[in-house]
């Protein structure tokens, strides 16, 4: 073989490789697998089993679960996300794809966070949001959205989505390439573990004193998570 092909070779098969990694959730092997919610015997697979093909009806693939804003006085971030599940929607096991509904009031925060299995897009629909995500150099990439306007994060990487409006909340929805994306938030990761990280690690990994652990475990509440 001439160099030129070898190089060829070389970028195909780099490319093939390339590819691979960007998949969601292994794909479904059939037309769907609509969640059954209570499978006759408890077995464990990787997404939920599914119910006969023929009792699938249209409903199954349908849900109002994002009609409704959730409660964003619930913790002290004064956020809500509303996530659909093969609970709230069984059509969507085996499909790779998680939506959410995410309600801000004024001046609310979703705190810096990661999905560990997804990559998300995000889109704008009231009001205006500050959103970020930071990479594995520690880069911050930041943007402030409006209505109509999206943004992508990273799968894995932690991010942010903050209203900066003092007056009105914002609503934004968005999208995730896995059925269950997880969510790992990093305060409540690093202070509110259970049980919790001793405090000589906190201590020396944020450079701080057991008083400032304690403050920061007490401003984050018992509520939530
Ligand atoms: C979101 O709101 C629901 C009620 O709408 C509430 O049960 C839930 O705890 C809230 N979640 C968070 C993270 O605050």
């Amino acid at each position: 073989m001439t160099p030129i092909f070898h190089l060829l070779h070389l970028c195909l098969a780099l490319n093939l490789f390339l590819l691979d990694q960007v998949k969601p959730d292994p794909d479904p092997l059939q037309d769907y697998c609509v969640a059954n919610p209570k499978p006759a015997l408890s077995f464990y697979t990787n997404g939920a089993p599914c119910i006969d093909p023929a009792l699938a009806r249209s409903s199954h693939f349908s849900t109002s679960v994002l009609a409704m804003p959730g409660d964003t006085k619930a913790n002290p971030f004064g956020f809500n996300v509303t996530l659909t599940n093969t609970l709230n929607l069984p059509g969507l096991n085996t499909m790779g794809l998680t939506m959410a509904r995410v309600d801000i009031e004024a001046n609310g925060l979703v705190p810096p966070h990661s999905h560990p299995r997804a990559s998300e897009v995000i889109i704008c629909l009231e009001g205006s949001v500050l959103v970020g995500f930071v990479d594995t150099s520690a880069r911050l990439f930041t943007q402030k959205l409006r209505v109509g306007e999206s943004f992508i994060f990273p799968k894995g990487l932690i991010h942010f989505i903050y209203n900066m409006d003092s007056m009105s909340p914002a609503l934004a929805v968005s999208g995730m390439n896995s059925q269950n994306p997880g969510a790992q938030v990093g305060s409540v990761a690093m202070f509110k573990s259970k049980p919790l990280i001793p405090d000589e690690v906190l201590k020396g990994a944020f450079q701080i004193n057991g008083q400032d652990i304690a403050r920061i475990r007490r401003n984050l509440g018992g509520s939530l998570f």
